[in-house]
């Protein structure tokens, strides 16, 4: 785990990057208080105004050895996601045997800071334990095995999730169903099937289908469309969609988010933003953080004008944890700690560098 540095960023930089765009989309989505009260003191209190979480994915380690890091995570956020301690290879690296230790650790931060959990993942296709990628297992014990899993880890959390990423990742680019050990041996239906799983295990716990590039109007979004309006006529207990928000400055922010939105709303469904980081090529600069801050904006603004988005969520608030740098070649900055530019936050608080 990377030494935490001078870098790190503190909750200011975060809430002086989101706290602007918030303040002004907050007061002009209809869903906050008419004045732009800019006296929040924190990005939670001020999503709070909006009826939103403002949420931010965990990095346990960081929580455990970096205090500044562990304080702005307690203070700033109301809702926070584990990056990486429930998925499967974290709590079942061995068939049958788990280990809910950190998960636990991050659920009972949560509880006592106030701060509800929005459970990250039940079923992926990535961070499998290599007892389950190298098996190859026949389909119907495969089934059985998933089957268990979703139902041990969503029985173990019972009462205390939120919302449960209970598929990620579902769908390619082009609309079609992601080429997956999970389609391959179960058919499309394992979707329906996991979402089934996790309700009988925590009937209480909100379930959503989480993905990337599902930002705006396209071919993915519109397949994943189709899939939750087919699984709620099957009655399949599916309550929300999770847009993930990876987005890069060099790409055209999604300005029709708030159109694509309207059509999960318009099914009843919740929606969430789930993931959102904005990444930039390094060195950044003002205009890529001017890009940065926009990418934020819009993303923001597509929760705010969305009647049933109930979360936004930050992948991380501190590009010394950040996934970005390790997977981008040449790009980073995506949580925006590295600003040390524009405007100061309005809470007056100072920038780290
Ligand atoms: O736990 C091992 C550790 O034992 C080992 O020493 C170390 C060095 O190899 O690796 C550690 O595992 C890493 C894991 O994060 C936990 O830190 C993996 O290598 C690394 O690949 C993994 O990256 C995570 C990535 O998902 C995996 O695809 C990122 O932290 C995480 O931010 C990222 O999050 C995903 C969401 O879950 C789904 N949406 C996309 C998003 C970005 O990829």
């Amino acid at each position: 785990m990377r030494k935490p540095t001078k870098a790190v960023l503190t909750g200011a930089a975060v809430a002086a990057l989101l706290v602007p765009c918030t303040v002004n989309a907050v007061a002009n989505s209809g869903r906050g208080r008419p004045h732009q009260d800019t006296s929040a003191t924190t990005l939670g209190a001020l999503g709070k105004r909006a009826g939103l979480r403002i949420g931010t994915a965990v990095d346990t380690s960081a929580l455990a050895e970096d205090a500044s890091y562990r304080a702005r995570a307690a203070s700033e956020f109301t809702s926070v996601t584990p990056e990486n301690v429930m998925k499967w290879d974290a709590v079942e690296g061995q068939r049958g045997r788990y280990d809910w230790s950190e998960a636990d650790k991050l659920v009972d931060f949560a509880r006592a800071n106030g701060q509800l959990v929005r459970g990250h993942t039940l079923l992926w296709h990535n961070q499998l334990p290599g007892w389950l990628t190298t098996a190859d297992l026949g389909a119907d014990e495969l089934r059985a095995v998933l089957r268990k899993h979703i139902t041990d880890e969503a029985r173990h959390f019972k009462g205390r999730i939120w919302q449960w990423d209970v598929v990620n990742e579902a769908f390619d680019d082009d609309g079609t169903l992601r080429d997956s050990i999970w389609l391959r041996k179960l058919g499309p239906g394992y979707i329906a099937d996991a979402f089934r799983w996790a309700h009988e295990a925590d009937p209480k716990a909100k379930l959503f289908i989480n993905d990337y590039n599902i930002e705006g109007v396209n071919a993915k979004s519109t397949a994943l469309l189709e899939l939750v309006t087919r699984l709620r006529e099957q009655h399949v207990p599916i309550d929300g969609v999770g847009i993930q928000g990876h987005l890069a400055v060099q790409y055209n922010a999604p300005h029709d988010i708030a159109a694509n939105m309207k059509r999960f709303d318009d099914l009843g469904l919740e929606t969430a933003i789930t993931e959102a980081d904005v990444r930039i090529p390094m060195p950044s600069d003002s205009t890529g953080q001017e890009a940065q801050a926009e990418g934020y904006d819009v993303l923001l603004r597509g929760c705010l004008l969305t009647r049933r988005c109930t979360d936004f969520t930050v992948w991380g608030f501190s590009d010394t944890y950040s996934w970005v740098p390790s997977t981008f070649e040449g790009e980073g900055a995506a949580t925006s700690s590295t600003r040390t530019t524009g405007p100061s936050p309005p809470t007056g608080r100072s920038w780290t560098t």
